[in-house]
């Protein structure tokens, strides 16, 4: 069962999960030709995180050689990629990354394919969400997803005109935002906001620990940062606010454009890196070309949101 590269190839199942469990999958021509346009994975994702498994690490080394794998290409994020990296730096696994997260917080690359699909989703509910306040005459709020990053909130609310984007990256400045909603509304009749679900607000529930999965991150959306940022803009405000949380719809759905040609051209670079045995390295998108980068650069700090976007946040919410 060769590939167009030349490989013969097998998923793993579930992400890490399913190499140390030694569950995999075919991945014949005929299982992935058609995947251009859809959504989801047919490999399955997990949060497993080996090092955090009881034996997690020498399962994956062991059916590593059992199933005769030469190279082992991890696709995901900060926690997939992370691990990959340990792997490779530890014990020497010869694995390859290819960067895939919504989140688009992986430093050392431009984007990360996934980050543009959600962010067109999360654009369209915006949308949808301004008409609704337009027509009631109120403050509509989005939370997004994004993790501890603020992209996505960051794209979303530059796309869809929004009057104030709370970010993770600053502390949410209640007062600015409370003039700058008052005078949109007065203004246009509705305002919008798009958050991100990792903001920090200034209330009672501000430190809310909240579940931790394997890699340790909180789940966020038990946080309910849109319910809380509604409740303080309206008793501000006195207007009428409803808030909107856009949660794993921003997840699936058709790729865009930008999702399908970047996926494409990363794995490809991939597979081509692959047959260099250039192990530890990540594919990564720098302007407009995908080009091998070491997985320790691309995982050893999350990419936040730099001065320079804020800055530009400042200048499209000001009035
Ligand atoms: O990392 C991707 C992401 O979608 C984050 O934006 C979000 O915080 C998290 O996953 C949600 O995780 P789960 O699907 O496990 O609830």
């Amino acid at each position: 069962m060769a590939s167009r590269l030349g490989y013969d190839c097998i998923g793993i199942l579930d992400g890490w999960k399913g190499l140390i469990e030694n569950k995999t999958m075919p991945l014949s021509i005929s299982q992935v030709e058609n995947l251009i346009s859809q959504g989801g994975t047919i490999v399955g994702t997990s949060r497993t995180n080996p090092y955090k498994k009881e034996g997690g690490v020498p399962a994956c080394l062991e059916n590593f050689k059992k199933l005769d794998l030469e190279a082992l290409v991890a696709m995901g994020g900060e926690d997939t990629l992370g691990v990959a990296n340990k792997l490779f730096k530890e014990s020497h696994l010869a694995v390859i990354g290819v960067p895939k997260t919504m989140d688009n917080d992986l430093s050392a690359t431009d984007y990360t394919f996934g980050f543009d699909t959600s962010v067109t989703i999360a654009m369209q509910a915006a949308q949808n969400l301004k008409d609704t306040g337009k027509s009631h005459h109120r403050i509509m709020i989005l939370e997004v997803m994004g993790r501890h990053a603020g992209w996505v909130a960051l794209f979303t609310g530059i796309a869809s005109g929004a009057d104030y984007i709370c970010l993770p990256e600053r502390r949410v400045n209640v007062a600015q935002m409370t003039e700058r909603l008052q005078s949109a509304h007065q203004r246009k009749g509705y305002a919008l906001v798009v958050a991100s679900e990792a903001i920090d607000l200034p209330d009672a529930d501000a430190e809310k620990a909240g579940t931790k999965d394997e890699f340790g991150h909180i789940i966020l959306k038990e946080r309910g940062v849109a319910e809380r940022l509604s409740e303080l803009i309206e008793n501000k405000t006195n207007i009428e606010t409803r808030s909107a949380v856009i949660g794993h719809i921003q997840r699936g759905g058709p790729p865009t454009l930008f999702d399908r040609i970047l996926s494409t051209r990363a794995g490809a670079k991939a597979a081509e890196m692959a047959g260099e045995k250039r192990y530890g390295m990540m594919v990564a998108l720098r302007g407009t070309d995908v080009v091998p980068v070491p997985l320790e650069e691309a995982t050893a700090k999350l990419k936040t949101v730099p001065e320079s976007w804020l800055k530009l946040v400042d200048i499209l919410c000001q009035c």
